[in-house]
């Protein structure tokens, strides 16, 4: 389902192609969620209101609730680039500000190993569009990390090649400077993991309404349009929170929580195309209180939304529904036999075992039921056509697999015929 209303804040803002190509397109499998509207009606509402207006928001809560994608949803519903920082423990100011590059000679750059001079030149080639970290991270195809560190050395390198003679120098404005100063809407990954107390200064005056950030080469103001939105994941053990001064800044915040079992069905059905609710059914509510027991007993470990698509998908494509929790979703919260053994014992209270059980035995019907279909089919053309045709519409989904396709082929026309719905539990 598509968001309709219209909620571009600058309509009037002309982008340029570069620009364009860094705003969010929606796919398919995207659903629009409460917390969603919940944001655009407000700030809309709020951004011409002057000080009233909204453009630092928090999102925090679980991991897999869907904080980076209601960040990238925004900058498509905003009409604004999409940029994000992914902060670590030993950012500095240069990660918040830039950094400055001296430009030197190519006999110098020469004299450099190969690979450190062809990313010198690079970065001396790149338009300045992109932060330093960005182009190197892009080049390598490395995390933004360890461009960030690598970036870093190369300074190093520049400044020791130079011997002092340098003439010019580069300024390479992070991505948050580029978001402040242009105008886009800029997601701040896990700012609670910076150890540095200068940097969460630097970041925090970045995120006054009316603030300005002194780079070496001059004093930039925020453009109107930039948005922040900073997204962490809530209190797991040696999580630190955020930091208080950043905390106050925000003036919109969302409790993101595991979604409720119907919008984790509908968000699977989106991603693999698997539309057999009894079974997904099953494997939500296992989902749900794996969640539970590992938090109540302080295991490290997630389970969640990603472990629940990776496992219906597994599920979808005929490997046993008991046999893939373990390697989709219980080793993934822990490999330890003793915790193990009491998310085995939750499950096994709860009689979700059995549930799992009844579920394979489920797809074996629908399996069963689908070569019966084909042989009716085989001698009715009509049948045929329904299956083809919704067959066709779950396919453009992209459902996993072959196997899986055909068996949601068979649960639609089972639907369609008698809209029938059983519960096994
Ligand atoms: N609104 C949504 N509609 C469909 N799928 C979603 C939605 N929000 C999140 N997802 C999916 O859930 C998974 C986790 O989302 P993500 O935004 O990365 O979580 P977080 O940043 O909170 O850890 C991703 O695969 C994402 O595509
Ligand atoms: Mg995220």
């Amino acid at each position: 389902m598509e968001y309709e209303e219209n909620h571009v804040l600058s309509p009037d803002r002309k982008l340029t192609e570069a620009e364009q190509s860094l705003v969010w397109k929606k796919p398919a499998s995207h659903r629009t969620s409460v917390e969603e509207r919940r944001i655009c009606k407000e700030v809309k509402r709020n951004w011409q209101r002057g000080e009233m207006k909204i453009a630092t928001i928090l999102l925090e809560g679980d991991a897999g609730s869907g904080k980076t994608q209601l960040a990238k949803a925004l900058s498509a519903d905003f009409g604004l680039p999409y940029t994000k920082v992914t902060c670590f423990a030993d950012m500095d100011k240069t990660d918040v500000i830039g950094a400055i590059l001296p430009v030197i000679a190519s006999e110098r750059l020469a004299k450099l190993a190969p690979e450190d001079g062809q990313l010198l030149q690079a970065l001396y080639e790149s338009d300045g569009f992109q932060s330093a970290t960005h182009v190197l991270s892009a080049l390598l195809n490395i995390s933004s990390e360890e461009a960030a560190v690598k970036a870093k050395r190369l300074m190093k390198l520049a400044v020791e090649q130079a011997e002092g003679d340098t003439v010019e120098y580069r300024f390479y404005p992070s991505e948050i400077v580029n978001a402040f100063r242009n105008g886009y809407l800029l997601e701040i990954q896990e700012p609670t993991v910076i150890r540095d107390a200068a940097v969460l200064m630097a970041l925090n005056s970045a995120l006054e309404p009316d603030g300005s950030i002194n780079l070496p080469t001059e004093v930039i103001h925020r453009h109107p349009d930039f948005v922040a939105i900073i997204t962490t994941n809530r209190g797991y053990a040696g999580v630190r929170p955020l930091n208080e001064a950043l905390r106050d800044r925000v003036q919109h915040t969302e409790k993101m929580d595991l979604p409720g079992k119907a919008v984790m069905i509908e968000r699977v059905t989106a991603k693999t195309g698997y539309l057999n609710t009894r079974v997904m059914d099953v494997l939500a509510d296992t989902i749900l209180l794996l969640d539970q027991t590992a938090r109540a007993h302080a295991i490290k470990g997630v389970a969640g939304m990603r472990s629940f698509f990776f496992w219906t998908d597994a599920v979808a494509c005929g490997i046993g529904a008991k046999e893939s929790l373990y390697h989709k979703v219980i080793y993934k919260l822990t490999t330890d036999p003793d915790e193990i053994k009491l998310l085995e014992e939750a499950l096994e209270r709860r009689g979700l075992f059995a549930a799992l059980d009844a579920a394979e035995a489920d797809i074996e019907a629908v399996l069963e039921a689908e070569r019966g279909e084909e042989r009716t089919a085989r001698s009715s053309p009509d049948e045929e056509a329904i299956e083809i045709k919704s067959w066709g519409a779950i396919d453009s989904r992209a459902a996993g697999c072959r196997q899986g396709r055909r068996r949601n082929r068979v649960e639609e026309v089972r639907r369609q015929r008698r809209g029938r719905h059983r519960d096994f539990r």
